[in-house]
């Protein structure tokens, strides 16, 4: 499932093996270096066969192949007609954005998180606000219900939360629904990595918690699990008149924004990569439990809390010095290449993001370097 060799992982183009030297190993950018669900290859190659590379016609494909995953994997029902196409999930969050505010209003996120999420508000117009996550990476309820009472227009949810991998419980996501309708707040739930939840944790898709379709709306996509990201897909997807009001609002344009190969290989995952999928899952697990054992016995001074899902690790590195960007020290003297810490805000300082959707192989030599950048 992950590709081994470097040599061939090189010939690669995409952002992954472009951002770096080639003696650096990139564990930075999600993307996964593993080959292609084989439905997905399939799909992919009929289209180049019959020339078939035109515009994309989304509908009712994708709603449907995306309502039988979602019910199979997270029983969560889902009604086809009420899923939009769009380019891509930070596409989507912005034209939901420019629904939802107007230049005064304030946008809510918790950092750290994925660092575009700092960027989506201002480019939609509107004013950005930090309600950091608790120490033990877990929405902070209280400090919430406070800024909610403030009445900003949105709050931004990311769901598993990148870069901690922490999974929203039913219990929390409940207690965010009763406070989005106190305060008249729209949640926008970014499920991307929801398809990548590990063993030991269970996801909530927010749309199926009672109440939440009348105030929330959802962004999902095939495209970090199934390592599509340059083909421009995701989905929008409502559960309430109110929230595919703002949809119907939309410029009619976007439709034709969505990637046909994205589209192709969106569905073909959603109706047949299951088993693909699960295999991924197993592979993960295993390797989030070889990076616990390396960080335990070849950088002792570096903790974590093991991610509840997705192949990114959030590593504290606090303890080997006072670097407040470690990713330079990985990167100078280890060759290593990871996520910046304070890219996910200001309390990443000392902190890096290390990508572990990677073969055993890579990820062993990887934790070797980095031990050997620390001096051990
Ligand atoms: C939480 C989150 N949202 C969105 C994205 C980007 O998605 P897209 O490429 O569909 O805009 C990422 C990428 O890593 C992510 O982690």
């Amino acid at each position: 499932m992950f590709v081994d060799s470097l040599e061939t992982l090189r010939k690669r183009r995409s952002a992954k093996w472009r951002t770096y030297p080639a003696d650096v190993l990139p564990l930075a950018v999600a993307e996964m270096d593993c080959s292609l669900a084989p439905p997905i290859t399939a799909a992919l190659r009929a289209a180049v066969d019959a020339a078939d590379t035109g515009y994309s016609a989304a509908q009712p494909d994708l709603g449907q192949a995306l309502a039988g995953f979602a019910a199979r994997r997270w029983g969560w029902q889902i009604d086809p007609s009420a899923v939009t196409a769009i380019t891509d999930v930070g596409v989507g969050a912005v034209e939901l954005l420019r629904m939802l505010t107007r230049p005064a209003d304030v946008v809510l996120i918790s950092p750290p998180v994925y660092p575009p999420f700092f960027d989506w508000a201002p480019e939609a117009g509107a004013q950005l606000r930090e309600v950091p996550l608790t120490a033990d990476y877990r929405l902070d309820l209280p400090a919430l219900e406070a800024a909610f009472a403030a009445h900003p227009a949105v709050y931004l949810l990311c769901n598993p939360h990148n870069p901690v991998g922490r999974v929203h419980t039913h219990d929390e996501l409940a207690a965010l629904v009763r406070l989005a309708k106190l305060y008249d707040v729209t949640i926008i739930s970014d499920e991307i990595h929801s398809p990548l939840v590990l063993p030991g944790a269970e996801f909530t898709p927010m749309l199926a918690v009672p109440g939440a379709a009348q105030v929330a709306v959802s962004l999902v996509s095939a495209s970090k699990a199934f390592n599509l990201t340059g083909l421009k897909c995701a989905a929008i997807v409502t559960g309430s008149p109110a929230m595919a009001a703002l949809v119907d609002r939309f410029p009619q344009d976007i439709r034709w924004r969505t990637g046909h190969f994205g589209v192709l290989a969106t569905v073909a995952a959603y109706t047949a990569g299951d088993a693909w999928l699960d295999g991924l899952l197993a592979e993960l697990d295993t390797r989030r439990a070889q990076l616990g054992d390396q960080l335990r016995t070849r950088l002792p001074k570096v903790s974590w809390q093991p991610p509840e899902a997705t192949y990114l690790a959030w590593l504290d590195c606090r303890a080997l010095g006072d670097d407040d960007e470690p990713r330079e020290l990985f990167l100078s003297r280890g060759r290593v290449g990871l996520e910046p810490g304070t890219r996910f805000g200001a309390r990443g300082a000392g902190f890096v993001r290390l990508n572990f959707g990677t073969s055993a192989d890579i990820l062993d030599e990887a934790t070797a370097r980095m031990a050997s950048a620390t001096g051990r």
